[in-house]
């Protein structure tokens, strides 16, 4: 009886010895691993990795794959670039000089890691890292190098690293989102499009750049065997990712993944636990991934609620997912809205609203009305056949076009959304319908007869009151509900008051510096003008009457001012996303439509102040660091009147960069007379920056001499057929070539020297929309061919 355990336990030993013999971890070459249910793969010398294929989504989907082999998920940390999976059969060799080939059933090769001579053998560490080693016993290949779209501890990231989200728990094609670090120094993540890979926007930044001081700024992502993460800095401080106390890794697996949905988590996992357990979450980025913008979590038309720190997509009531098994794809909505003028006499007898509080979708927006109440945030939806969501908050209204995007629950915001929906089906002649339609006629038959008898009493009433005062109506724009503006005069104490004794600075302007304030709880920007206007205080007014009458969405809105004198301050709406300037010229170049809808607001704001309004307003100084962004990146022109106010007979040549055009139109430079066509070349430079992300004139090397002016580039590039130069490769933008081009030759129209040929501001937005066609742009240069270094 007592041989049997003794035998027992020298089979266990036997079992074991040979295991461990099995698995010291290297891989001869020539050895391979055929995709099998029962293939062995190539095991680290403890067991806790292993290199072969996984059997993924169904029964014949095979993907090459490093694993952890000894925790019950076999989670998966790497596999080749694009998770392209294969067949029962397919087989992954080691060959010297081919290094890994990986072929499929028919013996097709479809991956390989690239040429490896004097290879020695394979080696599957027990830190993940799968290496070739060479003849010379240095390593010569290693997955660490080729992540895929997990980190694990030892694994350093270098600029210029990046690591891909897959496309969903099950499918591992590279999905939406990206973790990158970039040469500046900055980790980023970012979505991407699927196709051509181009970064979107960022939604997260460690802000590890420090432009002043490179030493300062990121260079490695470290993840070391202690299971902690961090960004070292090139001066050797680091920025710690993970923020709590690190489980020790003796003990805990660590990986740090880009998960399908967009969230980069830290996870561990105990190496023995004594119950079944699952991976648990340290630490992660972002915070709250549906409010971080940019981050498109969930489709169009859906909304965003973050649940255990992930996203959770549920389309709205009365919208039903695109595609039934992306829940964060788009929704679509179960009805039409429609401009039929039938239906629209009576949308309340057609449409209603849900009611959803704390739902949000920030931008899409078309109309802002402030103030509003309630009621007539519901009415002028309800009327408006475009509207299909109207949000209030703040006694403020905005309505929004399908498709809805960037939806999201915030809760810390009170705001609720109205959102239209049908209440009968669209007229298809059915019985029922039929007679409905009948009455509801009737009805509107007679709402008119009594509303035309209103009209025109009230005609009558205008006639003789209101048009003997000879007071000139004003066109009312949608947008504000109040026509005249009450503007609001402060003290200049109340000023100093509400910036704290001008303390944030938020940026100089060439008439001022504007601060940051609080006035009851909004927050504003007060600029101080420096050079106070001589002629007066009369003046100042009427000037400043003029700039509050404009309003329009792509102008910042003037909301008051103070004037004793001696000081003169104007009072703005603060715009929280900065200027174009530093949104532009960052380290992420934003979308391509982001920056098309961009320049199209410009010129709309431009169009209004050059046409629209009473006066005709030039504005003289049309650059990036004076337009402004708002929370739904939606561009605003600053500092709009205070041409005609600062710089009367003022010269201009002497702010220009000495030899370069910079923004500023020829004229100001001869002596011919100034009109609003030099805004339209100003434009005209600014929307090659938009489109090139590039400033209008880059001086090399610090080199006066040495200077690429964008104008000229723009030509030469446009001339030679050469726009993936100009726009440096920008993949979203080429793909959009036929706008491309458009929007260069607008822009060349725009600088042409001689300003008859400038087109008009309506022009250039009816030419960037595609209303009318655009015509081949003669060269921008023909008064002078004069090189700008000989100057
Ligand atoms: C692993 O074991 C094989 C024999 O099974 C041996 O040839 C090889 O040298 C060993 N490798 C290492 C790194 O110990
Ligand atoms: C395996 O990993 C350990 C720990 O990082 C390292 O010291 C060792 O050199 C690695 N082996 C190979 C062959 O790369
Ligand atoms: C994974 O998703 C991609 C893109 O949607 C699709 O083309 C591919 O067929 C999917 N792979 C599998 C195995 O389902
Ligand atoms: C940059 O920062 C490092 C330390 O972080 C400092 O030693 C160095 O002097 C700085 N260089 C400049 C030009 O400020
Ligand atoms: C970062 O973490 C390391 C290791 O725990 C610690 O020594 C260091 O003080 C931390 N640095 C900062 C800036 O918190
Ligand atoms: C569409 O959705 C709304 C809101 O859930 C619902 O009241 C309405 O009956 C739906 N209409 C159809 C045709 O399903």
């Amino acid at each position: 009886m007592a041989l049997v355990p003794i035998h027992l336990i020298s089979l266990t030993i036997l079992i074991h010895f040979v295991a461990a013999q099995q698995t010291n971890g290297s891989v001869s070459v020539g050895s391979s691993v055929t995709a099998t249910t029962d293939a062995k793969p190539w095991l680290s010398s403890s067991g806790e990795f292993a290199f072969g294929f996984k059997q993924v989504q169904g029964k014949d989907n095979f993907l090459l794959s490093i694993w952890y082999d000894k925790i019950p998920e076999k989670t998966i940390i790497w596999y080749p670039e694009g998770g392209m999976t294969v067949s029962t059969g397919s087989k992954v060799d080691l060959l010297d000089g081919r290094g890994l080939v990986l072929s499929d059933s028919q013996g097709k090769e479809v991956w390989t890691s690239g040429s490896i001579s004097d290879l020695a053998y394979g080696y599957m560490n027990d830190t993940g890292n799968f290496v070739m080693v060479g003849s010379d016993s240095r390593n010569i290949w290693e997955s660490f190098s080729y992540p895929a779209d997990t980190i694990l501890p030892t694994q350093v990231m270098n600029g210029g690293g990046v690591i891909n989200s897959k496309m969903s728990k099950t499918n591992f094609t590279r999905g939406r989102f990206q973790l990158r670090l970039l040469q500046d120094g900055n980790l980023v993540l970012n979505t991407q499009d699927t196709i051509y890979g181009s970064a979107g926007d960022a939604y997260y930044n460690s802000a590890t750049h420090d432009e002043s001081n490179s030493s300062n700024s990121g260079f490695q992502l470290v993840f070391d065997a202690t299971g902690y993460m961090y960004i070292l800095r090139r001066n050797g401080e680091r920025l710690n990712l993970t923020t709590k106390d690190s489980l020790p890794s003796g003990d805990y697996y660590h990986r740090a993944t880009l998960d399908f949905d967009g969230v980069f988590n830290h996870y561990y996992y105990p190496k023995h636990p004594s119950e079944p357990t699952s991976w648990k979450v340290i630490w992660f980025v972002p915070e709250n991934i549906c409010t971080s913008i940019g981050s498109k979590a969930c489709g169009l038309n859906n909304v965003c609620s973050l649940v255990d720190n992930r996203p959770n997509c549920e389309c709205p009531q009365g919208f039903s997912l695109v595609d039934p098994n992306t829940l964060d794809g788009d929704c679509k909505p179960n009805f039409t809205l429609s401009c039929d003028e039938d239906e629209l006499n009576h949308a309340g007898d057609v449409f209603d609203f849900i009611e959803l509080t704390n739902i949000d979708w920030p931008s899409s927006d078309y109309v802002h009305m402030n103030p509003c109440n309630e009621q007539t945030c519901r009415t002028s939806c309800l009327n408006d056949c475009f509207c299909a969501v109207a949000i209030y908050r703040d006694s403020q209204c905005w309505k929004k076009q399908l498709p809805l995007a960037n939806g999201k629950k915030d809760p810390s915001q009170n705001v609720k959304a109205f959102l239209k929906f049908r209440k009968i089906d669209r007229p298809s002649g059915s019985g029922e319908n039929r007679s409905r339609r009948a009455l509801i006629l009737i009805g509107s038959l007679l709402s008119i007869m009594f509303l035309v008898g209103i009209v025109l009493l009230i005609g009558v009433i205008y006639v003789c009151f209101i048009q003997t005062n000879k007071k000139k109506a004003r066109k009312s724009f949608p947008g504000s509900s109040t026509v005249e503006t009450n503007l609001a005069r402060f003290t200049h104490q109340e000023l100093v008051n509400a910036t704290d004794g001008f303390k944030d600075e938020l940026g100089k302007g060439a008439f001022g510096t504007v601060y940051k304030g609080v006035i009851g709880t909004k927050i504003v920007a007060v600029k101080k003008l420096e050079t106070v206007v001589q002629d007066g205080q009369k003046e100042f007014k009427t000037e400043v009457s003029t700039i509050a009458k404009t309003h329009h969405k792509n102008l910042v809105q003037l909301l008051g001012y103070c004037d004793d004198g001696e000081h003169q301050l104007l009072i703005y709406e603060y715009m929280s996303n900065g200027t174009l300037a530093s949104f532009l010229f960052g380290d992420i170049r934003p979308s391509w439509k982001q920056r098309r809808y961009i320049a199209i607001g410009i010129a709309k704001g431009l169009t209004y102040l050059h046409e629209d309004c009473s006066n005709q307003i030039i504005h003289c100084d049309i650059k990036p660091q004076n337009i402004l962004l708002d929370d739904y990146f939606n561009a605003k022109i600053a500092d709009f009147g205070l041409a005609k106010l600062l710089m009367i007979n003022q010269s201009r040549t002497n702010t220009g960069i000495r030899g370069t055009k910079g923004y500023l139109a020829p004229e100001w430079f001869r002596n011919t007379p100034v009109t609003f066509k030099v805004d339209v070349y100003s434009f005209g430079v600014l929307l090659f920056e938009i489109i090139a992300c590039q400033k209008s004139v880059v001086f090399n090397n610090n080199d006066v001499e040495d200077v690429v002016v964008l104008t000229d580039m723009a030509w030469d590039c446009y001339h030679e057929g050469r726009l993936d130069a100009f726009v440096k490769n920008d993949l979203e933008a080429l793909d959009d070539f036929e706008k491309l081009t458009t929007y260069m030759m607008v822009g060349l129209w725009c600088v042409q020297e001689n300003p008859s040929l400038r087109p008009t501001m309506k022009m250039v937005i009816q030419m960037l929309e595609g209303g009318i066609e655009v015509t081949e742009p003669p060269c921008p240069c023909p008064f002078s061919v004069t090189s700008l270094s000989a100057s």
